[in-house]
């Protein structure tokens, strides 16, 4: 289990010591919340300020973007430093087209699917994926309520990835917290997105801790920007 904290809750104006705060306390990912004001009706950062970020931090980037027309920047989030873009179906297009850019720039590929939008959206991109990311919100802001639908398509995703022979990931990122992460792990997630239930409860190495003890894993120290 790999737990990616959301930066979108930490101390923005702190942001150096809260990357470094993670990396100290043992976490590999740093979950990146790119926002446009047009896809998602909240803005946040983009390429500047991640560039900034990855001189400070060795932590494996993913990043999240809920964005309209994605592929007019992924050069630009690859070159900032970005170790996987993950795109929404909503938003791009040409979905295989979008993922195919997103690895010839080196970088890892993923999938975002909102709460509403079916599994299908996937059936023809199956070998081009590192990671499915299923909404647990609708997306936009931290600290919503954990939406229980996304148990049951963890499930129905992580059959269809078998079944396809694919290892991608499946990440679930809105409203997890400690009391839906086991269940979520034993559906099938790989990766947990967590903003507010992480940064709310410092000391982090200590919630890192919690968190891994409710999904019963333990760091293997396998989920670093090298090995993943
Ligand atoms: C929501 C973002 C999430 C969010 C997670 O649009 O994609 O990453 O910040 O925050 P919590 O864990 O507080 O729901
Ligand atoms: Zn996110």
């Amino acid at each position: 289990m790999i737990l990616a904290p959301s930066l979108l809750s930490c101390d923005f104006i702190r942001l150096g010591e809260e990357l470094a705060a993670l990396e100290a306390a043992g976490l590999q990912w740093a979950h990146l919340d790119v926002m446009d004001g047009l896809f998602v009706p909240n803005l946040t950062f983009g390429p500047p300020v991640i560039r900034r970020m990855r001189e400070v931090s060795r932590l494996f980037f993913d990043v999240h973007l809920m964005i309209e027309r994605p592929e007019r920047s992924l050069a630009a989030y690859a070159e900032a430093g970005a170790d996987m873009l993950v795109v929404h179906v909503e938003a791009a297009r040409h979905l295989a087209r979008v993922l195919a850019e997103i690895r010839a720039l080196g970088v890892k590929a993923g999938a975002a699917l909102n709460p509403a939008t079916p599994l299908s959206v996937l059936d023809y991109v199956l070998p081009d994926l590192d990671m499915v990311l299923v909404m647990s919100v609708n997306p936009g802001f931290a600290g919503q309520s954990f939406l229980p639908l996304a148990y049951n398509k963890v499930r129905a995703l992580r059959r269809k990835l078998d079944e396809a022979g694919s290892s991608a990931l499946i990440q679930v990122d809105g409203g997890v917290d400690i009391s839906n992460a086991a269940l979520l792990a034993q559906a099938g997630a790989a990766v947990l997105v967590s903003g507010s239930a992480f940064f709310k409860f410092p000391p982090y190495a200590d919630r890192y801790k919690a968190f891994m003890a409710a999904v019963g894993s333990v760091d293997s120290g396998k989920n670093s920007r090298q090995e993943v």
